[in-house]
């Protein structure tokens, strides 16, 4: 199982060490533009091998994709991150060319590669690949709604002063602060609906939190975070290496699902080892519906601002 992330900065790197260190892919390829850069990131990740007790091979290189030659799964963190007080949908102008070429480069070298799109604004970003790129939609997954679903358990598990681990929810819609969808009325806490432990003020407040969850870190950070962000790609990349099987919400072409047609946006799919499986469609209430709703008009805007 060969991995390629292309874009070896904070997230692109982040990936890679947790790919590693799952110990489930025999090559990890990190590939950037910045001469040395791609190298200089493997080299010191390897040098965690025997610390971190893995035999996943991570090697570097500066923009040379015959190193990424049949891949079966690689990933696209290339692009610039935002800074304090940018939406992710102020990268567009940047990224997309990015996104572009970078998935060109890839697929020539690799013809049946999973991509998996996480440069924002990642559902256009993944729109735009599927425009261009001619994969079979199964093989083209955005990443974002793990990330945010990961935020919204631990704004619930705060709220509800338990560990993480106790509790399972999930966030879909558009990976942007006004387009997600945190579905509230579904979460769990050890199969109890989250609603009998926290009010309805409490409940939207953690919803909030959730929605402007990278923003705040942003401002923390004075750059996009990339903890969180590496683990939920490793989760994508390991569910499909491993045929898992597993559901996360991923940004996926649609194609009459809930309604929408001609975007991609955060939906709960299955992941296995043909890319994106299949899509759940779960019965939305009313509201969640026109939230839905709502956000599809906002990724279609953005959408509106690519040259395809
Ligand atoms: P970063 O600036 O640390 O890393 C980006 C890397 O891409 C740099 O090393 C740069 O040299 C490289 N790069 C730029 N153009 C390239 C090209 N044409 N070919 C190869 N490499 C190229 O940024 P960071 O924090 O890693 O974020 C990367 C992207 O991921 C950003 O667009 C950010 O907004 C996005 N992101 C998305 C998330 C999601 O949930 N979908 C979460 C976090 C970040």
């Amino acid at each position: 199982m060969k991995v390629t992330i292309v874009g070896a900065g904070a997230v692109g790197a982040s990936c890679a060490e947790y790919v590693a260190i799952k110990n489930f892919a025999s090559e990890v390829v990190l590939l950037d533009i910045k001469e040395g850069y791609a190298e200089g990131k493997a080299m010191d990740l390897m040098q965690t091998a025997t610390l971190n007790g893995f035999d996943t091979k991570i090697s570097g290189s500066t923009n040379d994709y015959s190193k990424t030659a049949n891949s079966d799964i690689a990933v696209i963190t290339s692009g610039i991150p935002r800074k304090p007080g940018m939406t992710r949908e102020e990268l567009i102008g940047i990224n997309a060319g990015i996104v572009k070429e970078v998935s060109s480069n890839l697929i020539k070298h690799s013809p049946n590669v999973t991509l998996i799109v996480v440069s924002n604004p990642m559902d256009t970003m993944t729109y735009l690949v599927h425009k261009t790129t001619g994969l079979p939609k199964n093989k083209i997954i955005g990443m974002g709604g793990a990330l945010d679903s990961a935020r919204f358990k631990y704004r619930l598990s705060e709220a509800l002063e338990c560990p993480p681990s106790d509790v399972d929810g999930m966030v879909i819609g558009g990976h942007s602060d006004t387009g997600m969808v945190p579905l509230t009325r579904l979460a769990t806490r050890n199969s109890v609906p989250v609603k009998a432990f926290l009010s309805e003020e409490r409940l939207n407040q953690v919803a909030e939190d959730t929605k402007v969850g990278g923003a705040t870190l942003t401002k923390l950070l004075g750059t996009s975070a990339w903890y969180a962000p590496g683990a939920a790609v490793s989760g994508l990349v390991q569910a499909i290496a491993c045929d898992q099987k597993k559901m996360f919400p991923c940004s996926a072409l649609l194609d009459g699902e809930y309604g929408l047609n001609d975007l991609c946006i955060g939906v709960p799919a299955i992941l296995g080892k043909d890319g994106l499986e299949k899509i759940v469609e779960l019965q939305l209430d009313d509201a969640e519906k026109n939230k839905m709703k709502e956000s599809a008009e906002g990724v279609k805007k953005t959408n509106g601002l690519l040259d395809v």
